[in-house]
């Protein structure tokens, strides 16, 4: 009766059926793997939904490609970041998620491939295997700091690859794109026809400045290039669902992309009117809803950093992001490690294998949660070693 296609496996893993337990026992679990920024006690403006009280945002004025003064916001955006865009460039999605989707409709037939970073984060296999797609990968190396190699990438293609997929910083791992990566990366898709999707939803979360990390990739770009942000990460407010994508490129490649793309959000229609009025307004008050984010991720990062100093575990410096990875002696699976450290401790982190970290044995955290509860589930997880 069902598409193969949702043909999941739904039987619950360990670590999720043991966290189910815990919290029917009414057990209080330190949760390091909270990422939702509505959860962990940041505060919001108190006026800033007041705009979506007016009348005049219940008339519905659908555009596929969103709103005009919307895309003019995420065009000026992109200006603040170093890279002038057209509003016309720019389409509206619901979630970065739903931004994924359009572009694999627009790229992919079935059967066709996109290779993703390794690690990265685990939706990839769900966002394309709902559109038929198949899924590669490429390294990812830490020698001390995070770095892509071109030439891995090029390694990875095959005739069915239609999109490389960068994440810039990349979740987990916090490590940017670098602007030499990047520029080698783009010339050798553009020489093979290949589409380029650079996810820079976090790009703003910066730890360290180098003048080797592009704000965005977006701009001038010798292959077909798809940029994607959104509400979600740059303010922190993923329940307004308003994310984008800018398409850059060779003129007549682009001008051909955006004409599709225009008919694949016209069928969906997807972005709410009031929020695509509030657009100019919530990303003018963009640094006011990024600080105390930026600020919380900061402190627990410099408590990772602190924590993990003289410990049997090593942080895997990031570079921007929501993330950090510890590395943790393998002495014990990671899966038998989390489900330990859950079972016996109350605290609750990732295991790296979520992530296709390339062995074993790594921790994933959020640096989100609040900065009690992280020093006091760092410590945990650090002692149980
Ligand atoms: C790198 C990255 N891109 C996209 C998303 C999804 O964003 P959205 O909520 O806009 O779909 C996530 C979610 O964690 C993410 O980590």
């Amino acid at each position: 009766m069902f598409s193969s296609r949702t043909g999941w496996d739904l039987t619950e893993n360990r670590l999720t059926s043991l966290l189910a337990a815990k919290r029917q026992a009414g057990t209080h679990v330190l949760d390091l793997t909270e990422s939702n920024p509505t959860r962990v006690g940041i505060s919001r403006p108190a006026d800033l939904l007041t705009p979506f009280a007016q009348a005049a945002w219940l008339a519905y004025e659908p555009h596929p490609r969103g709103l005009r003064a919307a895309r003019q916001a995420v065009a000026a955006d992109y200006a603040r970041r170093g890279a002038r865009l057209d509003p016309d460039r720019v389409v509206l999605t619901s979630s970065t998620s739903e931004a994924y989707a359009f572009l694999f409709k627009l790229l992919c037939d079935p059967g066709d491939a996109i290779l993703v970073p390794h690690p990265s984060y685990p939706l990839f296999e769900y966002l394309a295997r709902l559109e038929s797609v198949e899924v590669g990968g490429y390294p990812l190396l830490y020698d001390g700091a995070w770095h892509l190699d071109p030439a891995a990438v090029a390694d990875a293609m095959t005739p069915r690859v239609r999109a490389v997929i960068l994440v810039s910083p990349n979740n987990p791992t916090g490590s940017y794109v670098k602007r030499d990566e990047a520029e080698r990366l783009l010339d050798e898709c553009a020489r093979r026809d290949v589409a380029v999707v650079c996810d820079e939803v976090f790009a703003d979360y910066v730890f360290a400045d180098g003048g080797r990390r592009p704000a965005t990739l977006a701009g001038d770009s010798p292959a077909l290039l798809f940029s994607l942000g959104g509400l979600a990460k740059s303010c922190g407010l993923p329940q307004l669902k308003l994310s984008w994508i800018a398409v850059s490129g060779p003129n007549a490649v682009r001008d051909q992309a955006l004409a599709r793309l225009e008919i694949v959000a016209d069928t969906f229609l997807s972005v709410s009117t009031p929020v695509q009025h509030a657009a100019p307004a919530l990303l003018g008050r963009l640094q006011e809803l990024q600080a105390p984010i930026a600020s919380r991720v900061a402190s627990n990062l410099r408590s990772a950093r602190r924590l993990a100093a003289g410990s049997a575990a090593s942080l895997l410096e990031p570079e921007g992001g929501w993330y950090a990875v510890l590395r943790v002696p393998a002495t014990v699976p990671e899966e038998e490690r989390v489900c330990a450290l859950l079972e016996a401790r109350n605290v609750l982190v990732h295991p790296g294998y979520f992530f296709d970290f390339p062995h074993e044995a790594f921790l994933v955290l959020s640096l989100l949660p609040a900065e009690q509860d992280f020093v006091d589930g760092v410590t945990r997880v650090l002692t149980e070693l």
